[in-house]
């Protein structure tokens, strides 16, 4: 493993390992499931519309300011604050952080388990096995769910403990071009496929008047989820970062990668619903809304699948599910990274120790979910839809009037050579002083109080 001589924290080897490490965290079942169903469920193009300016007016510069504190501090989000401060308020908005990575992982690993268990549904339904297929598709079996989750979770806590370069690095160079070669050949099948112009016109045409307070809450919340941002995912990444790398660069990367991959999300997805309509597959509830969430994906796709039939089917069927699957655990990697840094940083346990504890941890807490599946939402509305953008709004606080903005541009000044001719950066500085935090602040305050 890379080891930065200093500090002995791990490292990134080279510069595009960061960047798929990082586009790995973001790309997950955010992309792949949940921004094509909102997509669907809140108007098509017009959520997208939306989404595109919250991820660059508010996710952006969020994410700069997160990747500059870890840089700078090279610590976990509770060493980072208490690092760059002497206030005693904000190492708690690190433990916050923690906290919500524990928590999401939780139900991530659970439903990232249903994704894999699917592609087993795909084979023993081709195979002619329909028991066994409906027991593994039956979430509400806690025995399933519980198995899939510990495999799931088994494998993630093996590549954090390989380390930063040998483990996160390595697994992320090899899954992220395969997803996206997956994702590539599907949406070109899709596409081409007749009756899928209807679902392209629905996701690319927008209808304004869709757009509700309603709807950009859902579309900020996405952006946060999606780029997983607000709990130090991304002040974890950044404190193996190189000071030779530019992170206003690297963070647009990692954006352009995210959004790129959940518009192409989109481009399969949404077609899809429609094929499966014109086959006669149900798409809408019994109170006309579209049947999104866990429905769509593991109730009509599989439909599809069928209908499509013979090796074809099987062979999109299970490309599909493996490719959620692979977004997932590069994910999982990054929720579980974050609780392991704060546990090896803060607590001196050395990092297979610590991956190893902190995995059996949150596996617990799955076990307890995968046999009670409701409180998936509940937990997801706290940790994530609330979690997220309040920890980001602190975040701005912290960088707009605590360390200051312009500790952070000192800190980008690495890497980035003509910073001083960059109108970008000052721009940056207002956003992350009054705009970004006012934003949020206010849907914040709509959704607590709704
Ligand atoms: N960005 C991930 C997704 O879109 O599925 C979820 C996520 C990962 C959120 C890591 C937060 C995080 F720190």
């Amino acid at each position: 493993m890379a080891t930065n001589p200093s500090t002995s924290r791990g490292t990134w080897n080279t510069k595009l390992g960061f960047i798929l490490a990082a586009a790995g965290s973001a790309v997950g079942l955010g992309n792949i499931w949940r921004f094509p169903t909102e997509t669907a469920s809140n108007g098509g193009a017009a959520f997208l519309i939306v989404y595109l300016v919250c991820v660059l007016l508010i996710g952006l510069p969020v994410m700069i300011a997160e990747l500059s504190i870890g840089r700078s501090s090279k610590k976990n989000p509770v060493g980072a604050f208490r690092a760059l401060s002497n206030n005693k308020f904000f190492p708690l908005v690190g433990v916050w952080g923690v906290l919500c990575g524990v928590m999401i992982l939780s139900f991530y690993t659970i439903i990232a388990g249903w994704t894999f268990s699917h592609v087993f549904v795909e084979i023993f339904t081709f195979a002619g096995m329909d028991g066994a297929a409906s027991i593994l598709a039956d979430f509400g079996n806690g025995y399933v769910n519980a198995i899939f989750a510990l495999l799931f979770m088994a494998l993630t806590i093996g590549i954090i403990r390989g380390g930063v370069s040998d483990g996160i690095e390595k697994a992320t160079k090899l899954m992220m071009p395969l997803l996206i070669l997956i994702l590539v050949v599907m949406t070109l099948f899709v596409v081409f496929q007749p009756g899928a112009a209807e679902g392209l016109r629905v996701y690319l045409m927008p209808d304004f008047s869709m757009v509700t307070p309603n709807l950009v809450l859902a579309a900020l919340g996405q952006a946060f989820f999606s780029l997983s941002l607000g709990m130090g995912a991304l002040i974890t990444y950044g404190s193996y970062l190189s000071k030779k790398e530019n992170i206003v660069e690297a963070a647009g990367y990692v954006t352009l990668a995210d959004v790129g991959i959940a518009f192409l999300a989109g481009l399969l997805i949404m077609p899809t619903i429609f094929l499966a309509q014109a086959q006669g597959v149900e798409i809408y509830d019994a109170d006309g809304s579209f049947l999104a969430g866990p429905a769509l994906i593991f109730q009509i796709l599989p439909e599809l699948f069928a209908q499509i039939g013979g090796v074809l089917g099987l062979i999109v069927g299970v490309s599909f599910f493996f490719l959620l699957s692979l977004a997932a655990l590069t994910s999982t990697i990054s929720l579980l990274e974050v609780p392991t840094a704060y546990v090896i940083d803060e607590h001196g346990v050395k990092r297979k120790k610590a991956a190893l504890y902190v995995g059996l941890f949150v596996l617990t807490l799955s076990m307890i979910i995968s046999f009670n599946t409701a409180l998936i939402d509940t937990i997801d509305f706290i940790f994530s839809v609330i979690g997220l953008p309040l920890g980001g709004l602190l975040i701005c606080i912290f960088i707009g009037y605590f360390w200051k903005t312009q500790s952070a541009v000192e800190e980008m000044k690495n890497g980035f050579k003509d910073i001083k001719n960059s109108r970008l950066i000052s721009l940056w500085s207002i956003f992350i002083k009054y705009i970004c935090p006012i934003i949020i602040a206010i849907i914040l305050i709509r959704t607590i109080f709704s």
